[in-house]
């Protein structure tokens, strides 16, 4: 695997698959280690910020191992992931409605669900306007998306300490229990997103609506959720 340069383009795309593709075995285990569960934590609270009635169809963009997909599911909900790593599906032990696609371009219908969830994605993909342009597309009109990313606390200790954990610590944990570079590139992947504001922006320019940013677990954690424009 290349050293985590930050690629772009087609390049980073590449980076990407092949990264998570080598990383999914382990990828549940580290990812519950390095943020003491509040990963699901912050995904529960993503999917309570839909607001949405029982027994909704949801995608679950960039799914990964599917824990949203689980959690959705679990909540009487009809949930369909997606993501471009068949080495990520693979290891969700889910079956049915796993559907391999690139949120650039997806492989669904135009208004087919009423709700789009996506944990920790935003910096892997190589752009976002074109992946919010989809989102609108595949949501019904009045849809709800929330869209979790990984963020710095604002106060200055909590920003100090989380930055020693996340760009110090994290890459040795990951390093020792599995691939070095791809824990390296987790910290350094923060770089590729912009400020909340500009995601703001985007989000308008695709076609959303009551838009609202907030930040989670004193700011380790950061979620946008908006309404597609009926
Ligand atoms: C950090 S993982 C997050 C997985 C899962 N959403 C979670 O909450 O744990 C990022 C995921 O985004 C996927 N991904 C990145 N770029 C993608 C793209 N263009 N299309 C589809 N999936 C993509 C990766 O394969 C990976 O599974």
């Amino acid at each position: 695997m290349p050293n985590p340069i930050l690629p772009t383009g087609k390049e980073k795309e590449v980076f990407v698959k092949e990264m998570f593709n080598s990383i999914s075995p382990s990828y549940d285990r580290i990812n519950r280690i390095m943020t003491f569960r509040f990963d699901q934590v912050w995904r529960r609270q993503s999917l309570r910020s839909l607001n949405l009635p029982a027994r909704s169809t949801i995608l679950d963009l960039a799914c990964g191992t599917g824990d949203f997909v689980k959690m959705a599911r679990a909540q009487g909900h009809r949930c369909v992931g997606t993501d471009f790593s068949i080495g990520m599906l693979s290891h969700s032990q889910l079956f049915g409605d796993l559907v391999v696609s690139d949120a650039l371009n997806l492989a669904f219908s135009d208004s087919s669900f009423d709700a789009v969830t996506c944990g920790f994605a935003l910096r892997n993909f190589t752009d976002l306007i074109p992946v919010f342009i989809e989102l609108a597309r595949v949501l019904r009109p009045g849809g709800r998306v929330a869209l979790l990313e990984v963020a710095q606390p604002s106060s200055l200790i909590l920003k100090a300490g989380h930055a020693i954990y996340f760009n110090k610590l994290v890459p040795i944990i990951g390093g020792m229990l599995s691939d070095k570079n791809a824990y390296r590139y987790l910290p350094a992947s923060v770089s590729y997103l912009p400020p909340p504001a500009t995601i703001v922006e985007l989000l308008v320019k695709a076609g959303f609506s009551n838009i609202s940013h907030s930040r989670l677990t004193t700011g380790a954690a950061q979620l946008f959720t908006a309404t597609k424009a009926g």
